[in-house]
């Protein structure tokens, strides 16, 4: 049993041993009134009785707290929780708890309680089942908690499936492979369709911005479309979600130093954001319809990949420079974006593991955020804020545009002039694929379009009390609450 306390705990809080025994209560006050535990946060003192550890938790100031330090309490409490004790939690929210609060202590708990060891022996002393929690708070909570945990519960399906497929290693997850879990997950679902575009059909429709970066590789490209409630809304505008999934980014002829290439398996995690938001969508019973399109390839050298010098066409039309095959990300968006606008979206929101000049930029606390809309930038804003996955603003400028528009033998470049402002250009980049419309009025403008750049939030997070280790599934709940309550 977990009670989690605020600081200057003096003693238990009220209800605190309800339903224990007379011997174990005496011990678990004892406990509480001594000077072992106060309530700071990091702090925490188990008690042992007869068939239920208690174990007190530090939350810190009660009057501090916010809904990000009741996650991450949650997430280190249920970290540091021993199987041998068992698998039944009871967590027992007491005074001063409100029904936010204990939603995402317990939220923290569940996003912590993930593990990918498909591929390590499990020893045998070691057959833990899997965690049964349960939660008691005061009755005026109870009927809104059911609803907001089992929510929380659902969304982290979605998590923790994008979490799976980015910690895949790219031996065994590749283009092809990613296409058949999709259609594999949308078997049996009535609302959803999920569709592949393999090699020879990409080829047909002249993607030829996904078919350059992965041409090189034995593993080729494809394409693959989430549509959930594909009936619903019916001549509605609804959003559109694009994902970078370069099964391993090797960086091309232009090839990456081996120190650390091992963790470009993760640079599909955009395509694994795309595909967990539409398990967390579906598993919570949105109704609206919604699409999605990741661009799945392998970025490898061979005797048959692009090469820096290259001219490659793309589904838009315009032709690209390539600089650099290392900048690969954006050579594949520039086909999914502008396949995106065909889908009539109210806006469009790209995520990608684009630039290592973004971790320059902002570490691993938050991703860079461009948009060329004001609401739709402070929407993604505000839910990044709200969920504490934090998307931060950054400057789509004209002379970053014009940066990347300043090739002398083709309409874009994929590298910009020099290194500064690395994440900036590619952003601009992606820009030059973003399509204009007509309204009604006959009035032309762009497509709302975002771009969250992952690279640094996507995997390798240590101050993410949520995620051990490896893949973090960013932006799953961002994107859900966006389009769920946006
Ligand atoms: N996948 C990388 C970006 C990356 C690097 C993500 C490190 C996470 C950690 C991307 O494809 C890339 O290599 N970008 C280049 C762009 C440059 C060649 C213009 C980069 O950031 O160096
Ligand atoms: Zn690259
Ligand atoms: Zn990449």
């Amino acid at each position: 049993m977990i009670i989690p306390v605020f600081k200057g705990l003096d003693k238990a809080p009220n209800n605190t041993t309800v339903g224990l025994g007379r011997g174990a209560s005496i011990a678990v006050k004892a406990a509480a009134a001594g000077d072992a535990i106060s309530g700071k946060a990091g702090e925490s003192l188990s008690v042992w009785t007869k068939g239920c550890t208690v174990i007190f938790v530090g939350v810190g100031d009660k009057e501090k707290i916010t809904h990000k330090v009741a996650r991450d309490t949650g997430a280190k409490c249920l970290a540091n929780l021993s199987k041998d004790l068992g698998s039944d939690i009871v967590v027992r929210f007491t005074s001063g708890w409100s029904s936010e609060n204990i939603t995402a202590f317990t939220e923290g708990m569940i996003l912590r309680d993930y593990e990918f060891d498909k591929y390590q022996k499990k020893d045998d002393e070691n057959n833990h089942s899997g965690w049964c929690l349960e939660c008691q708070a005061h009755d005026r909570h109870l009927q809104g908690l059911a609803d907001s945990i089992e929510k929380a519960n659902l969304v982290a399906t979605g998590v923790h499936l994008a979490r799976d497929l980015a910690n895949e290693p790219a031996n065994r997850l590749y283009p092809d492979e990613y296409g058949r879990r999709a259609l594999e997950w949308a078997e049996g679902k009535e609302n959803v369709e999920v569709e592949v575009w393999d090699y020879e059909r990409l080829q047909k429709e002249g993607m030829q911005g996904v078919i350059a970066v992965g041409k090189g590789s034995i593993r080729k490209p494809c394409m693959v479309f989430f549509r959930l409630n594909p009936d619903a809304q019916e001549g509605k505008k609804v959003p559109c979600i694009v994902g970078k999934g370069i099964t391993f980014d090797t960086g091309g002829i232009s090839i990456k130093p081996s120190q650390g290439m091992w963790d470009m398996k993760y640079d599909m995690h955009g395509s694994a954001t795309v595909f967990g938001l539409f398990q967390a969508l579906w598993a919570t019973g949105y109704e609206g319809r919604v699409n999605g399109i990741t661009c799945m390839a392998e970025n490898m050298p061979s005797a048959e990949a692009y090469r820096p010098g290259d001219v490659i066409d793309t589904y838009s039309g315009k032709t690209i420079e390539i600089f650099s095959t290392d900048a690969e990300g954006r050579n594949v968006l520039s086909d999914g974006l502008w396949k995106a606008a065909e889908l009539n979206p109210s806006y469009i929101v790209d995520l990608a593991t684009l630039t290592g000049a973004c971790v320059v930029a902002l570490g691993h606390e938050a991703s860079g955020l461009w948009s060329n809309d004001d609401k739709l930038r402070e929407r993604i804003h505000e839910a990044g804020n709200a969920v504490d996955e934090l998307a931060w603003p950054m400057p789509l400028l004209p002379a970053f545009e014009k940066e990347m528009t300043s090739s002398k033998f083709a309409d874009v470049r994929n590298g910009g002039k020099g290194r500064w402002g690395g994440a900036n250009t590619a952003a601009a980049f992606l820009k030059q694929f973003i399509q204009e419309r007509e309204d009604e009025n006959g009035e032309k403008s762009e497509i709302p379009w975002a771009h969250l750049d992952i690279a640094g939030t996507a995997w390798g997070v240590d101050t993410n009390a949520c995620v051990a280790h490896g893949g973090t599934g960013v932006h799953v709940r961002t994107l859900h609450r966006l389009i769920t309550q946006g």
